[in-house]
């Protein structure tokens, strides 16, 4: 069982900023907060109408990584301008997901089964560039089989739902998409992918799946910049991170 990470995605911070226009608050003093608290990894979303991160963001949050030494991990639409723009920058991961202009956040993972000719060649060229390719699915066995098949090197299983249902108080429902996570992290461990999970985690939440013993990788981002706003960046990672060992140490024995 490998150990745990913790990637804060930063986004909401840009998001409050955009809220104003101007530069205050700057999501690249978050992601700098954010390693300093505990955080592996920084993780942006670019999305093709710039609603939180921009351009410049990526670009400033790429030298930053980098000369901290820690992993970018760029989340982007498969398009053929995101692409290139990852081809550019070549961070040190890169996770497609499914975008819809529409949608307030990002619902439901990426049809990787129904759209292979697609994310193939995309993945193809990210690999190419030295990147590591993740795959942002449901817990469905079909996506998470086509996800290996197109070459991908990681899944991020979608957690939406399970906290969804949880919070919502719906104990049925969230116990049985619970069992479609660990079947979808076994499954992708058999087949030799990497297992990341994220979307709509909390203090309570996290922990549960950092009890899934494949999973090596959380990336969390609205739920840590609101509570940051009560009590602290730094105070609300550190939780998080306390919060994600505990859910691990449980199963570690
Ligand atoms: N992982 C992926 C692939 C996402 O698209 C998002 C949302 O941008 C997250 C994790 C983080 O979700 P949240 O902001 O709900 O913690």
């Amino acid at each position: 069982m490998g150990p745990l990470r913790l990637g804060v995605n930063i986004d909401h911070v840009a998001t409050v900023r955009n809220a104003r226009g101007g530069a205050f608050p700057d999501p690249l003093r978050a992601a700098e907060m954010a390693l300093e608290a505990g955080a592996d990894g920084i993780t942006a979303h670019l999305r093709e109408d710039r609603r939180h991160i921009s351009d410049l963001d990526i670009a400033r949050l790429t030298d930053l990584l980098e000369s901290a030494g820690r992993p970018l991990n760029l989340e982007m639409a498969v398009t053929d301008e995101m692409i290139g723009i990852a081809l550019k920058h070549r961070p040190h991961a890169v996770c497609l997901v499914p975008e819809r202009r529409e949608e307030r956040t990002t619902e439901g993972g990426l049809d990787v089964a129904g759209q292979m000719e697609l994310i193939l060649p995309a993945v193809r060229r990210l690999r190419q560039a030295g990147s590591r390719v993740s795959l942002f699915v449901g817990a469905d066995p079909g996506q998470v089989e086509a996800s290996a098949a197109v070459g991908a090197q990681v899944v991020e299983l979608h957690t939406g739902a399970f906290c969804d249902f949880l919070r919502e108080g719906r104990a049925r429902e969230a116990g049985a998409a619970l069992d479609a996570l660990r079947n979808a992290a076994s499954q992708a461990g058999d087949l030799g992918l990497e297992v990341h999970a994220g979307h709509g985690l909390d203090y309570e939440t996290a922990p549960v799946l950092a009890g899934i013993p494949q999973v090596v990788e959380l990336n969390i981002g609205h739920f840590l910049i609101g509570e940051g706003i009560f009590v602290g960046l730094t105070a609300a990672i550190r939780r998080m991170r306390a919060a994600m060992d505990a859910g691990r140490a449980e199963i570690a024995g």
